[in-house]
């Protein structure tokens, strides 16, 4: 079987918001194939690789990606095409020092991750070998692993309510996530997640709030506080067959980096309580959410503070139950090793969000993973707001052993297929999730 990249190439697609974004394809000289179309996001982090726009207002509100498709086309296909598609690091590195820059921003993260990822498919499918093993067996050999790293369902976060840069309503805080916790196998988390979705709707509709959804495919409501959202969404679990906080617990996505005021050094959270607004100092703001945590069954909250509050951080980390809840690190942390790194030995987070897009590479999400193992920070492999129906996440989340996977609502064709790909997953393997 012979794995010399012979074509790799690009076109422009549609992602789930009708914004363009990239789709790779590699061949190999056996006549393999692998593509990868590219997620995108809106709440980004200031610290992720830089996705390449084409800035050209005449097409998409210069949203296209033909520069990027073109830097597929030229200057990538010119240095891979030769080289063995086995050798996944040695891709990425050319494809990094072909870029040159720290963030990606010459060729663009999209283009480069697009191929990164194309170039796996191909070589997985060269081999006979399901994405997920063969992930799983270049995963070993990166982390050194006599044996392989054990594969397992992640349990799914169900992102049911949006607000925040997600939708256009009243809720400040991105995402309301129900985690099926306590429920064994990820086809019944499923179904838990997807019942629980469907009492929100009816109880949302019953109380005359609107039940279209946000870009993650949550309910996207105006209700009268972000605790209203809270106590709607404890409602949608009783009413379900499955029981609040033994089988069911909330996670949230503050994205707080999007209130963070510099000029006076707070954070201005809208309609987040009773009070209306939350306009205070950091120290103050952790208060108010350990409290938070306290009065509902949340398990986990991501990026409570700002992406360079790291001093914000360090105080809500002293104040935090490492031991029964879970401090998630997304914009703070960007998939970047070094800041991720540096979060963990600050203590400040025992959770990442590892989004492929925000890095740029294969290689360097597998450098994160590593990261995360040393330090037992717990893996949340995770889509972008805007997707496509690739599920290549599905099987990267597999096969590093990811305890979660953020896929938003289970109810959206880009979210679903995501979902139907571990369901197949689940039945290939027959294991149950951690
Ligand atoms: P994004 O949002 O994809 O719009 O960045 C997801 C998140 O913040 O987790
Ligand atoms: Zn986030």
């Amino acid at each position: 079987m012979d794995t010399t990249i012979q074509n790799v190439t690009a076109r422009e697609i549609l992602d789930s918001r009708g914004n363009p974004t990239l789709k790779a394809e590699v061949t190999l000289e056996s006549g393999a194939k692998g593509e990868f179309s590219v997620p995108s996001g809106a709440s980004t982090g200031i610290y992720e690789a830089i996705e390449l726009r084409d800035g050209d207002l005449a097409r998409y509100n210069g949203k296209g990606v033909l520069t990027a498709v073109e830097n597929v086309k030229n200057r990538i296909a010119d240095k891979l095409v030769g080289m063995d598609a086995l050798r996944q690091s040695e891709i990425d590195n050319t494809m990094i020092a072909l870029d040159g820059t720290k963030n990606k921003s010459k060729l663009g993260a999209n283009a480069i991750l697009g191929v990164s990822f194309a170039v796996c498919r191909a070589a997985a499918t060269s081999q006979n070998r399901k994405l997920y093993n063969y992930l799983n067996s270049l995963l070993s050999t990166f982390l050194d692993r006599i044996e392989n790293q054990p594969l397992s369902l992640p349990t799914p976060l169900f992102n049911i309510l949006n607000g925040g840069a997600h939708a256009d309503n009243t809720l400040s805080i991105q995402e309301f996530m129900t985690i099926p916790i306590g429920v064994e196998r990820f086809s019944e988390q499923l179904r838990a997640g997807t019942e629980i979705d469907h009492e929100l709707k009816r109880i949302l509709k019953e109380r005359g709030a609107t039940t279209s959804v946000g870009d993650e495919g949550g309910f996207a409501p105006n209700l009268p506080t972000d605790e209203t959202a809270l106590e709607f969404l404890s409602e949608a679990v009783e009413a379900s067959a499955f029981k609040l906080e033994s089988e069911i617990v909330f996670g949230l996505d503050v994205a707080a980096s999007q209130y963070w005021e510099e000029d006076d050094k707070v954070y201005a959270i809208p309609n987040i309580s009773e009070e209306k607004v939350l306009v205070d100092k950091p120290q103050k703001v952790s208060n108010f959410y350990i409290d938070l945590l306290n009065r509902f069954p949340i398990r986990l909250i991501e990026d409570p503070l700002a992406e360079d509050d790291w001093a914000g951080w360090k105080d809500l980390a002293k104040k935090f139950d490492f031991k029964e809840k879970i401090l998630v690190g997304d914009d703070l942390t960007v998939t970047n090793p070094q800041r991720v790194e540096r979060a963990a030995k600050e203590k400040i987070i025992n959770g990442l969000i590892i989004k492929p897009n925000q890095i740029g590479t294969l290689t360097e999400v597998f450098e994160v993973i590593k990261i995360c193992n040393a330090y037992n920070i717990k893996k949340i492999v995770s889509h972008r707001s805007g997707e496509t129906t690739d599920t290549f996440i599905a099987d990267l989340a597999v096969a590093c052993g990811a305890e979660f996977i953020k896929d938003g609502a289970p109810i959206r064709g880009e979210r679903v297929a995501k979902y139907n790909r571990l369901l197949e997953i689940e039945e290939e393997l027959q294991v149950s999730t951690p």
